[in-house]
């Protein structure tokens, strides 16, 4: 039977510690702005989530939430506005945004160095060639953590990731196969269309699902003894539940746990971190902030 990757007090460790050091602060505490257009149940969920965690660790929190039919334009400003405040570190725009708004030319808007979320160009790009000084997106980041936490040796090892999203795959591709102590995998990165998928995540020693089909993999396509990571979060009918419906993963958790070493649960696993990481980017920006604004006044 594998052992749970718990990924729920992990989290609170991480925010715990992150809490220590803003109790010592004197003066300014770090600010969060979370933008959520429109009111989708699951966006406003993940969003008020967020908010929530950064006050329980003394991080100042605010949620702007804008109309569906906001125009582009208005948001853009409201970005120029964020980017100019100086008691605001991070600032993050839930996606997915609405058809008429292009979220790519949202994510560009956001001053790198408050784009905790990790998704603009240059972090990105940064990402990709290994500098160590921009913000990485928080999934992928915090994937990374539950690894390093339980001790999974990713050197040489065969890591499978079914999902290509910008906000998990792909990031999560960069930062495993760079040349780092704790990475340094051989990464596959698969999608619905790769050939003979069941065959390939059977060669996984890690596995990681992030395609957002609920209970997708099942025991035939994982290897006896691998690492099963599962992103997704999916709400299917269940009559038996008091809400008639219940959460579970991208990974058939209860026959894939049989055959697993570790794996994550749903919720309580990668969800938790995802927050987390957030929470540590936006620490960072403001350490980050902080250190920039006393090294002008003496300079
Ligand atoms: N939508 C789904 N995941 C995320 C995330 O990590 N950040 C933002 N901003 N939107 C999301």
């Amino acid at each position: 039977m594998a052992k749970l990757i718990d990924g729920k007090k992990i989290a609170t460790e991480i925010q715990e510690r992150i809490s220590k050091g803003i109790t010592r602060l004197e003066g300014r505490l770090p600010g969060l702005v979370a933008i959520l257009v429109g009111d989708h149940p699951a966006s406003l969920a993940y969003v008020s989530k967020k908010s929530e965690q950064a006050e329980l660790v003394g991080i100042r929190g605010e949620v702007i939430r804008l109309p569906e039919t906001v125009s582009e334009e208005s948001l853009l400003g409201e970005i120029d506005r964020l980017n100019a405040d100086p008691e605001i570190d991070g600032i993050l725009v839930q996606l997915p945004l609405p058809p008429h708004i292009s979220s790519k030319k949202v994510i560009s808007r956001i001053d790198p160095t408050k784009d905790v979320d990790g998704f603009h160009p240059i972090n990105m790009g940064k990402l990709l060639i290994g500098e160590g000084d921009g913000f990485m997106p928080c999934t992928p980041l915090g994937i990374k953590e539950l690894l390093l936490h339980s001790k999974v040796d990713l050197d040489g090892a065969h890591v499978v990731i079914v999902g290509r999203s910008n906000i998990v795959g792909k990031p999560l591709a960069a930062i495993l196969m760079q040349k780092h102590p704790n990475c340094n995998a051989t990464v596959t990165l698969a999608n619905s269309a790769t050939r003979d998928l069941s065959g390939l995540c059977q060669t996984a020693d890690v596995l990681i699902v992030a395609i957002g089909q609920p209970e997708f993999v099942r025991k035939e396509m994982v290897k006896k003894g691998a690492v099963v990571i599962d992103v997704g979060i999916n709400r299917v009918v269940d009559e038996s539940r008091p809400r008639g419906s219940r959460l579970v993963g991208d990974v058939a958790f209860e026959e894939v746990r049989h055959k697993a070493s570790m794996i994550t649960p749903v919720p309580g696993g990668v969800g938790p971190m995802t927050v987390a990481m957030l929470l540590q980017n936006t620490w960072s920006g403001y350490l980050r902030r902080q250190a920039a604004t006393l090294a002008e006044s003496v300079s």
